[in-house]
């Protein structure tokens, strides 16, 4: 059988770009030898391509990746391959816009397409997208930061300039205390922080504004925070769900990423109707979206009344083998190396 030229793409131009290293990692280390021919390459955080001589040594968190063998010419290089794995996390990776790049070469490629991955990415876009497939969410405020002063904007998009003063006042009429402040176009917590006070609100808007213009502002619900995973284009399947016990005050960047505390739940202790109700709101929610390939799709079930409140989608989800995307279908009896033949079969497919 002749081998599928495989591309695998990491790293990024984005504040995950470490994190992608290590999804790309685990990755390359199960792919199916037999089946694909891989050319790994990566993105530097300035926007350089390079071919990646994978070595004996693991490619760790944090670690400078040796850039060995630049791309001069992306197009003609991906151009020569059959199928490519975006291992992106976050902008100009998870974002659409590289998946617009890979549409205009017309090479298949894992995971959402264009307009769900953008959407996905955007943390008030997929709130608006969520409230019109009815699936039940956190309370929130909408602003953007404009020169010096805010932009407060409503449920249909009217829109009142405002001072950072008159911004938190409008916040705290809408929505109580504690409240998470995000930069709208963000991921693995980066710029996010949680207020209990208009001192902090103001602080934490200031924050968000140097990530993103468009900032979020979301009433904090308090309860078990938990994961579910999809896999499908059109059949879609959900796996079990599992639950995030975060070692800080919310789940931070630390807390993913450094905070060896930080444990996962697989499967979380929910009432089966709660696990059920979960699975079907995460296949809504990739449905909501135009998701392909995969997400993961992360919920709060709230303490003492276990609503449940849809918070994010994840199209391109974290991919280390001890991640919560390949951790959850596993337990759903998927291994991580079926996994990735599966995603790739769905690129390649289409439908
Ligand atoms: N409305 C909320 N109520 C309670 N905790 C929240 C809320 N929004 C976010 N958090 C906490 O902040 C973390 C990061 O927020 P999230 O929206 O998931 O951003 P990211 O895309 O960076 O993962 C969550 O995992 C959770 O711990
Ligand atoms: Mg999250």
């Amino acid at each position: 059988m002749q081998k599928i030229k495989l591309g695998v793409i990491f790293g990024g131009m984005s504040t995950e770009n470490e994190v992608s290293v290590v999804s790309a990692n685990s990755i390359l280390n199960n792919l199916d030898q037999e089946k694909y021919e891989i050319y790994p390459i990566y993105i530097s955080k300035d926007g350089k391509w390079y071919e990646y001589q994978k070595k004996e040594k693991e490619m760790k968190f944090g670690e400078t990746i040796k850039q060995d063998k630049e791309i001069d010419d992306v197009i003609k290089y991906l151009k020569n391959l059959e199928v490519l794995f975006p291992v992106l996390h976050g902008l100009y990776g998870e974002d659409g816009t590289i998946q617009g790049l890979f549409e205009l070469l017309k090479i298949p490629y894992v995971g959402c397409k264009v307009l769900a991955s953008s959407v996905g990415m955007d943390k008030v876009y997929t709130k608006i997208i969520f409230e019109r497939a009815g699936l039940k969410q956190a309370k929130y405020v909408y602003i953007r930061k404009y020169k010096d002063k805010y932009i407060y904007v409503d449920s249909q998009f009217n829109e009142k300039i405002m001072d950072l003063d008159e911004v938190a006042k409008t916040t705290q009429e809408k929505l109580e205390y504690p409240m998470f402040i995000k930069p709208s176009n963000s991921g693995s917590s980066v710029g996010i922080n949680k207020a209990k006070n208009k001192e902090e609100l103001e602080k934490n808007i200031e924050i968000a504004a140097q990530f993103d213009n468009k900032i979020l502002i979301e009433q904090g619900i308090t309860g078990h925070e938990v994961e579910c995973a999809v896999l499908g284009n059109e059949d879609v399947i959900a796996s079990c769900v599992g639950e995030i016990k975060s070692a800080d005050e919310f789940y931070s960047y630390d807390a993913k990423y450094r905070n060896e505390e930080s444990k996962t739940c697989i499967p979380a202790q929910l009432p089966e109707s709660i696990s059920e109700e979960i699975r079907k709101q995460a296949i809504k929610a990739f449905k909501a979206i135009d998701g392909k390939g995969l997400s993961r799709v992360d919920f709060f079930v709230e303490k003492d009344t276990n609503q449940i409140y849809i918070n994010e989608i994840n199209t391109l989800p974290g991919f280390t083998n001890i991640s919560m995307y390949p951790k959850l279908f596993e337990a759903s009896g998927i291994t991580y190396k079926e996994l990735l033949s599966k995603l790739i079969d769905l690129a390649i497919k289409g439908e």
